[in-house]
């Protein structure tokens, strides 16, 4: 995908939902063993990176007790199972069969139990209009074509329906590196570089104003846009992103948009 902001091809589009599926089967569960405990074991939500708790960041609507919503790349579950506790009423999709049993697994241990279903966010097996919530943290957000996922959430969403999701900031995929940690410096081109081939997987990082145009002409009104900030005092690091990095430069965001 270009900056001209075409969708993929079909061919694309197979190379990178079945390249993403083998990868999320294979590294992803054992990768997200322990994060998916922690945050099903969790008494309040803690987002992204850095677990921004909810009371902070509000990546919930107020509203969202008795609200449909679905998760679009739920991997093992846990934001759709806090939306449960929240009183909504959530149906998780992810493409990867393993992870979704990881997510099945955690139900049967922690609770609550909600649909779990095998299928591709950027064709969704729903009607339109069905929901009143689309939700993303590093799912479809990250991991689908935008131009081919964000029509399916506003497809299936009813007109008022909200749409929120995490992703990582377009700056951080600039400086991301191959191995090692994030550095100060630009490491690819802005322009042409949305669709990243990561050699096992494909990721998606639309810059700012592309995202707004496609928000836009699907009918979202953009209502917010949140840089996220490590915390001063952190005991996290990744391999690929530093604490430091992160309180200088935002390296993950929350969209929020509503559909009009
Ligand atoms: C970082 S994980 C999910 C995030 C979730 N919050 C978690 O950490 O468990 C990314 C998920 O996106 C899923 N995914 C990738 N491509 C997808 C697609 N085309 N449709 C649905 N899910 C997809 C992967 O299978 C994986 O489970």
């Amino acid at each position: 995908m270009g900056s001209d902001g075409l969708m993929t091809t079909d061919e694309e589009r197979a190379e990178h939902v079945e390249a993403n599926r083998a990868y999320w089967n294979d590294k992803g569960v054992a990768d997200h063993g322990p994060l998916a405990r922690e945050h099903w074991a969790a008494s309040e939500p803690r987002w992204g990176l850095w677990r921004t708790p909810e009371s902070e960041l509000a990546v919930f609507p107020p509203d969202v007790a008795g609200k449909r919503a679905i998760e679009l790349g739920c991997g093992t579950g846990y934001v759709s199972a806090w939306l449960a506790r929240a009183g909504a009423h959530p149906t998780g999709v992810d493409i990867s069969e393993e992870q979704l049993e990881v997510a099945r697994r955690m139900a049967a241990e922690f609770g609550p139990d909600f649909p779990l279903v095998h299928g591709d966010a950027e064709r969704l097996p729903y009607r339109d209009g069905e929901f009143d919530l689309a939700i993303s943290e590093y799912g479809a957000s990250l991991w689908c074509d935008p131009h081919r996922w964000i029509p399916e959430a506003a497809r299936v969403l009813r007109p008022g329906g909200r749409l929120v999701f995490l992703r990582p900031s377009p700056l951080f995929a600039l400086c991301a590196a191959e191995d090692g940690p994030a550095g100060p410096r630009l490491l690819r081109p802005q322009f042409g570089t949305s669709r990243l081939d990561w050699g096992r997987s494909f990721e998606f990082t639309l810059p700012h104003g592309e995202m707004l145009r496609l928000l836009r002409s699907c009918g979202f009104e953009v209502e917010d846009l949140v840089e996220i900030q490590a915390p001063a005092k952190t005991h996290r690091e990744y391999d690929y992103l530093s604490a430091e990095w992160a309180r200088n430069w935002p390296c993950e965001e929350l969209w929020r948009a509503r559909l009009t």
